[in-house]
């Protein structure tokens, strides 16, 4: 049996850190190939398996390895709680652009246009996998794969399609722009195929991003309160197709 220490080292360049028990169940849960897991207590990892996880149970009881605390230690930047960590393949561009590409759409997928918060990128990307969503792109400079994104997101971007893109390489369907200037959204149906576009927490949408929307919404909101957070108006507007979507 190969060493995971020395695959860890291997690999942890090129693959995706997926940082404690929970990050490694929805990885698993949605598919991520995962070629090396370790705990410093490996009974007590299955026996959170067992309480949280069965599901996946039997999955990461072939996956994980017990190593030492010390080894553990030196694999990671910051030791997790639950002292679990796993390296994971990231899905390939060219498939998440064919994810993302894929017509007739049965969900939508969200654009954040340069944001520059990773917590807030990762806690979209939750969302965007609890309600189903096609896929999370970002513009600009930050990775999507970024290990604080990754931590943010609880390993759930195997349970969705996230890549970077540049605005003329955006998804087709209808480009709904949330702004606070926008029509109420109240009054509007999101389409399953919309493409919902958000701007960065410090400039709000691009200019380049405006001019490529079809629509402008705005989220309700007392006329004092001048914004707000990028991850919770993603939310409000996810739940909001949600809740107006053909069943
Ligand atoms: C923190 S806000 C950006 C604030 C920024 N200082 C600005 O000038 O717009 C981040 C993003 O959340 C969305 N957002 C926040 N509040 C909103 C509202 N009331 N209506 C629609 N979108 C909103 C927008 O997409 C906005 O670009």
């Amino acid at each position: 049996m190969t060493d995971p220490v020395s695959a860890w080292r291997r690999l942890a360049d090129s693959a995706v850190l997926l940082d404690g028990f929970h990050a490694l169940k929805h990885a698993v849960r949605f598919g991520a190939e995962v070629p090396v897991a370790v705990a410093v207590d490996r009974e007590a990892a299955l026996a959170l398996a067992d309480e949280l996880a069965p599901d996946v149970r039997d999955r990461l009881a072939e996956l994980l390895t017990e190593v030492p605390e010390p080894a553990y230690r030196s694999l990671v930047a910051r030791p997790h709680p639950t002292a679990v960590a796993a390296l994971a393949v990231r899905p390939s561009r060219a498939a998440n652009v064919r994810r993302l590409a894929y017509l007739p759409r049965t969900a939508p997928v969200v654009v954040l246009d340069n944001p520059r918060n990773l917590g807030n990128a990762g806690a979209v990307i939750r969302l965007a996998a609890g309600f189903g969503a096609t896929g999370v792109v970002t513009t600009g400079t930050v990775d999507p794969w970024h290990p604080t994104v990754v931590r943010g997101g609880a390993g759930l971007h195997f349970a969705t399609a996230v890549e970077r893109l540049d605005v003329g390489e955006l998804p087709p369907g209808p480009l709904f722009a949330l702004d606070p200037e926008g029509d109420d959204i109240r009054g509007t149906k999101l389409p399953d195929d919309a493409v919902l576009a958000f701007g960065s927490e410090r400039s709000g949408l691009s200019g380049e991003l405006r001019a490529r929307a079809d629509h402008l919404l705005r989220l309700p909101m007392r006329p004092q309160v001048s914004s707000y957070n990028l991850a919770t108006s993603v939310a409000m507007t996810l739940y909001h197709w949600s809740a107006t979507a053909d069943f």
